[in-house]
């Protein structure tokens, strides 16, 4: 059986098997690659102020990935408690994007506007002020942190190498942004930017653009 010469040879058998994986894979792949609605944009989505960049360094910087997604799947429940399933074209200026793979604690891509600043500083302060049977840890710290004005203007001028559309008149007035505040200041800002993107309002809205974007109601 010619079956048999393959089970016999576990070289043979090695270089199919991957063989046959590298071609499902690219199946899967390569037409993604080129998808609009994973590469683009979505419609309504704004490149982050300098502000929230400073703050979206200081979520990974802390691990927040660690514990919270920023992804609704696109399940009844979900999109029930957190708000329009998440789109791949929200995150396409988003590097490293912070889809995440683990909740310890709620998805956090519908966050924004859900509360208001003073409470996302007690939280964080100390998540057991507001949640007690919580086991998030505090980031006290944060409020005695600077953020660093020269250090956001070369994220921002990274990220626009990697595609997000900065001038050069908002990498110049980062630093300035950012004076005079701290981490905490910035990580909230950045939590309070995380919703679905709107998109601009009026005709320019067709029923094809909603089809596209099954959102199931409006955020908070
Ligand atoms: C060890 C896991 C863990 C880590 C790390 C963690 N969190 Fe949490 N987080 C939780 C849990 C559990 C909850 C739910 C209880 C609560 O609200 O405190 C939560 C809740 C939240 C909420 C409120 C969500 C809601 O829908 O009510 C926000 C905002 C939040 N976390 C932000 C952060 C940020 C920002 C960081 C990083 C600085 C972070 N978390 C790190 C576990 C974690």
């Amino acid at each position: 059986m010619k079956h048999e010469i393959l089970e016999k040879n576990v070289v043979l058998l090695a270089v199919l098997i991957l063989a046959a994986i590298s071609i499902g894979g690219l199946v899967e792949i390569i037409p993604l690659m080129n998808q609009k609605a994973a590469t683009q944009p979505s419609a309504g989505l704004v490149p982050r102020t300098p502000l929230e960049v400073a703050g979206r360094d200081v979520y990974i910087r802390e691990g927040c990935y660690n514990c919270h997604s920023q992804m609704v799947r696109s399940l009844h429940e979900e999109v029930m408690r957190y708000g329009p399933a998440g789109q791949a074209g929200e995150s396409v200026w988003d590097h490293p994007f912070q889809w995440g793979s683990k909740r310890t604690g709620p998805d956090l891509s519908r966050i924004g506007g859900r509360y208001s600043d003073d409470w996302h500083r007690i939280h964080l302060n100390n998540p057991r002020d507001v949640v007690p049977e919580s086991n998030m840890p505090a980031y006290r710290w944060l409020t005695e942190q600077p953020v660093d004005g020269a250090e956001v203007a070369s994220m921002m001028r990274a990220l626009r190498l990697a595609g997000v559309p900065y001038g050069d008149a908002d990498i110049a007035g980062a630093a300035e942004a950012v004076a005079g505040k701290n981490q905490m200041n910035a990580l909230i800002a950045y939590l309070q930017s995380l919703r679905a993107p709107r998109p601009p309002a009026g005709p320019q809205r067709t029923a094809a653009a909603a089809a596209a974007s099954p959102a199931t109601g409006e955020q908070p």
